[in-house]
This record gives C-alpha cells, sequence and structure tokens, in this order.
C-alpha cells in the first residue's frame, strides 16, 4: 500500500473533490481522481480493480446526487448515488484496509435549533436529500470500515464549478436589485480551506462524524451581500422570507455546524467564511479587477 497515495471520487469535476485534488497534491500525496469517463462507479469489481491497482491509502467520496430540489422528483437516484454508493464504498475500504473519508450535510438537521449542531445532535431531515445523506452516513456507520471519517458539511463555494456565489454574483451584473433568502442561516464553506482542513483531520487519526466548515454564520442573504460588496457590483440585495422563494425541497432554517471537535483533534480554527470570500472573489473569480479591464 502507498502511504500517500489517494483516490478521489467526484475529483475531476466536483466542487470539492477539485479542491480535494488540488490540496492533497499540495501536501505530497499521489492522486488519482475519478470521473465519469474513468470508472462506473456502480461496478463494484471495477472499482475494486481500480483500488487494487493503485494501492491507495485513502479513498475521499465526494460523488453525491447534490441536487436538492430535483432530489424530491428522482429520490431512487438520490438513495443510489447518496446511501448505495457509500455503502459499497465501505465494503470495499474495508477488507482493504483503506482509509474512508465521506462527505456529508448540514441537511441532516432539521433547523429547530438556534445553537450550532454538534456531530451528536438529534438529525431529522426534512428533505429527500438530506434523508438520502444521512442513509448513507448510516450505512457506513454500520460497518466495521477502519479509520472511518464523516465530515458533514455545508454551503459549498469555491473555484472549479459554478455555486451559489457565483450565481448570484452573475445575476448582480444584469440587474439593479436581488432579493435573496434571509431567513436560512448556515456556515459557508470555502472548499480550497475544507479540503486542506479534512486532509489535516484525517492526519490527525479523526473517524467517526466530523462537522466543518468556516468559521462564522450567514443568511443566504447575507452571504449574497458579502460577494456583491466584494465584487464592487452596484447591485443592491435586499432579504426576502423562504415563503417568496418557494422551493420543492423543504430546507433547515438553522444549519450552523459546530466545529469545536474538529479544532479539538486538529488544532486548527478554520478562516472567518468573510475573509475566504474576498479570496475567492478577487483572486478566483478575478473581480474586481474584471470590471476594470
Ligand atoms: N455543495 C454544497 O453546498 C454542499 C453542502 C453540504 C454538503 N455537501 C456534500 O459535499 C460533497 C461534495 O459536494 P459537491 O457540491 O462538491 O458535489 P458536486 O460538485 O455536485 O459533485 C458531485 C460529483 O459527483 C459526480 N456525480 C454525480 N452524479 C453522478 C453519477 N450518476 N455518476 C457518476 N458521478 C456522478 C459529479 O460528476 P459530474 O460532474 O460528471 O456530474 C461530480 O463530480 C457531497 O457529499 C455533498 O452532499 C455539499
Amino acid at each position: 500500500m502507498n502511504a500517500n497515495k489517494a483516490v478521489v471520487l467526484g475529483g475531476r469535476t466536483g466542487l470539492l473533490g477539485r479542491s480535494l485534488v488540488r490540496a492533497l497534491e499540495a501536501a505530497g500525496w499521489a492522486v488519482v481522481p475519478l470521473g465519469r469517463a474513468d470508472v462506473d462507479i456502480f461496478d463494484s469489481q471495477a472499482l475494486a480493480g481500480v483500488l487494487d491497482r493503485e494501492e491507495c491509502s485513502a479513498l475521499f467520496n465526494t460523488v453525491a446526487y447534490t441536487q436538492v430540489d430535483k432530489a424530491e422528483d428522482e429520490p431512487q437516484e438520490a438513495y443510489r448515488l447518496n446511501e448505495k454508493l457509500p455503502q459499497l464504498l465501505g465494503r470495499l475500504a474495508r477488507p482493504r484496509g483503506i482509509r474512508l473519508v465521506h462527505y456529508s450535510t448540514d441537511f441532516v438537521f432539521d433547523g429547530r435549533a438556534d445553537t450550532p449542531y454538534a456531530p451528536d445532535a438529534p438529525t431529522n431531515p426534512l428533505s429527500v436529500y438530506g434523508k438520502s445523506k444521512l442513509a448513507g452516513e448510516r450505512a457506513l456507520l454500520n460497518q466495521d470500515v477502519p479509520s472511518l471519517l464523516i465530515i458533514r458539511t455545508s454551503w459549498l463555494f469555491g473555484p472549479g464549478k459554478n455555486n451559489f456565489v457565483q450565481k448570484i454574483l452573475e445575476l448582480a451584473r444584469s440587474r439593479d436589485t436581488l432579493g435573496v433568502v434571509h431567513d436560512q442561516v448556515g456556515s459557508p464553506s470555502y472548499t480550497p480551506d475544507l479540503a486542506r482542513n479534512s486532509l489535516a483531520l484525517m492526519q490527525a487519526g479523526g473517524s467517526g462524524v466530523h462537522h466543518l466548515a468556516n468559521a462564522g454564520q450567514a443568511s443566504w442573504c447575507e452571504l449574497a451581500s458579502e460577494a456583491v460588496n466584494a465584487a464592487g457590483l452596484q447591485c443592491r440585495v435586499t432579504p426576502i422570507t423562504t415563503d417568496q422563494y418557494p422551493t420543492k425541497a423543504k430546507r433547515p432554517a438553522y444549519s450552523v455546524l459546530d466545529i469545536s471537535r474538529f479544532t479539538g483533534i486538529t488544532g486548527i480554527k478554520p478562516r472567518p467564511w468573510v475573509q475566504c470570500l474576498r479570496e475567492y472573489v478577487f483572486d478566483d473569480l478575478h473581480y474586481p479587477t474584471e470590471l476594470h479591464a
């Protein structure tokens, strides 16, 4: 087995997957990113073949059915990716002694709390997406996978793939005002930080369920306002309620994650999300340089 070699499922095209590949490579790991063209993720023999050939010590799974509203209409497909796939990965990692790092979501909570959710807080997902992700966690926890690490994260933004911040900035370029939901509050997470911190947690021997996000909390409206501000755009961002922006899937009103278990194990205090947002908008999206070009 290769001590510093990792397979990253979703590493070619995924929002988090791409950042993970970069973070692992920057830390000196050999990385095998896998996308749809590389392997059929539901073909257990093909996947086993990849793991045996690569002799990796770690397997990161970022593949998921992440379209929260569409999942309400496609529950079977959501469960196939969010429950059956991790179950299969657990079965493959276990006999090979491979460390498995799997990602889950703040949407396993119902949002009725008013203080940050600890990893052992009671779950009660409101949507098919949340339920299928929780089923995936359970399918893994029910197996005796060595050093299994389940990282619940939330509200991702970062380079390499369209995301909430990028969508808001695209809209803000062509509109004078934007109404954005203000009664849903969560923990924004910058994918390069999440990737680096995931590796740190794995290397510190973290196992079981952990929460990981950037420091601080925001509503979607606050996140959008900060992004528009950082990009130097003139668009006015105004708060609206969830009722004014109905969606097929129900989302938790409050899903701030308590990340103190992560800090306790690694000694790392994640950066405030506002700092990361500015880095993303200036360095990755090239605002406001782009505006002056
Ligand atoms: N995004 C968020 O705000 C958020 C919040 C909380 C938790 N999470 C969790 O964090 C993890 C990473 O999320 P993400 O936003 O980085 O995901 P993502 O960008 O939507 O990436 C998902 C990956 O899964 C692949 N995939 C999807 N369906 C597939 C299929 N049928 N067959 C093969 N590959 C398939 C995609 O490949 P293609 O590009 O080829 O489709 C992509 O590489 C997930 O576990 C997610 O539940 C995300």
